[in-house]
């Protein structure tokens, strides 16, 4: 295991992931029956962009650097003021936790020894949380379907593994298998567009309802090399997602993008419900 997140807190993707994270979970609290948050792939939960390793590579700034700058546009001002109320630069748990009303609850499963201990140490004493050092996959398995019945399953892992796409969509079968009713978010990267045609066309193949993918890239995705954008496919997404999360695309693609280098965003309906 080699991939640290600490390195890209902060970068576009995470900005991308992380305000369609807020808006996922401002649509759970719509309704007053408690639910549950699974994070299969954790992270930290925290990172100092003003210490190392952020301070390494910088990635930060051309992400939430530039979106903190001026006057958020309307579109990502609700993620960003979370975001100023937690710190920059908050993970996937600490902004889930952020959002979690009294009686929900989330399980964070992280694999790296380090950054699963500040984990632990963060949520130490806060009964809403657990923090499981195991494998954010086989935790679809153990950990659903919840009590709670309602849900929202972050899947975000490393993509170190040549297959990952292939995991990531046996994993989506899995849990959506295991608990229909849930709300899937997978991220995944946007290198070139090869891999991504085989991911869409295996969930396509399996049969799932009700997907859609939601995609910026900052340039045309043709340097396999490099990661050009990322996208989020997301099963059983709430109601208006379809309507409220292009603007925050448009919005990110805006302020996050060089311009005329191929960029854009997409919405792309995989199945119906
Ligand atoms: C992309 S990072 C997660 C970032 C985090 N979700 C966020 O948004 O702030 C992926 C994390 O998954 C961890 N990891 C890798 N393989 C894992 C596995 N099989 N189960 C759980 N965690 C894993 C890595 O150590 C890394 O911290």
């Amino acid at each position: 295991m080699n991939y640290r997140h600490a390195f890209h807190a902060g970068n576009f993707a995470d900005c991308m992931k992380h305000a369609l994270l807020v808006w996922l979970l401002d649509a759970m609290a719509r309704k007053p029956r408690p639910f549950f948050v699974l994070d299969t792939h954790a992270g930290p939960g925290f990172a100092d962009l003003d210490a190392e390793p952020a301070t390494r590579t910088q990635e930060w700034r051309a992400g939430i650097g530039r979106l903190a700058r001026d006057m958020p546009p309307d579109a990502l001002a609700r993620y960003l003021s979370v975001v100023a109320r937690l710190g920059r630069y908050p993970g996937s748990p600490a902004l889930i936790r952020a959002l979690l009303r009294p009686g929900d609850r989330l399980a964070c499963c992280e694999l790296h020894p380090e950054d699963h201990a500040l984990l632990r140490r963060r949520f130490a004493v806060d009964p809403q949380v657990g923090v499981h050092r195991r494998d954010g996959y086989a935790a679809l398995k153990a950990l659903l379907p919840p009590p709670e019945r309602r849900g929202l399953v972050l899947i975000d892992p490393p993509f170190e593994d040549a297959d990952e796409f292939a995991t990531l969509a046996a994993a989506l079968q899995t849990g959506l298998a295991r608990f229909p009713a849930g709300v899937f978010a997978a991220w995944y990267p946007i290198k070139h567009r090869a891999p991504i045609r085989g991911f869409f066309a295996a969930l396509q193949e399996s049969g799932l309802r009700d997907l859609v993918a939601a995609e910026l890239w900052l340039r045309a995705p043709l340097d396999p090399t490099r990661l050009n954008g990322c996208g989020l496919l997301v099963a059983n997404p709430p109601w208006r997602f379809t309507e409220e999360v292009p603007p925050m695309l448009d919005a990110l693609c805006d302020r996050l993008a060089e311009r005329n280098m191929g960029e854009g965003t997409a919405l792309i309906r995989l199945a119906d419900e």
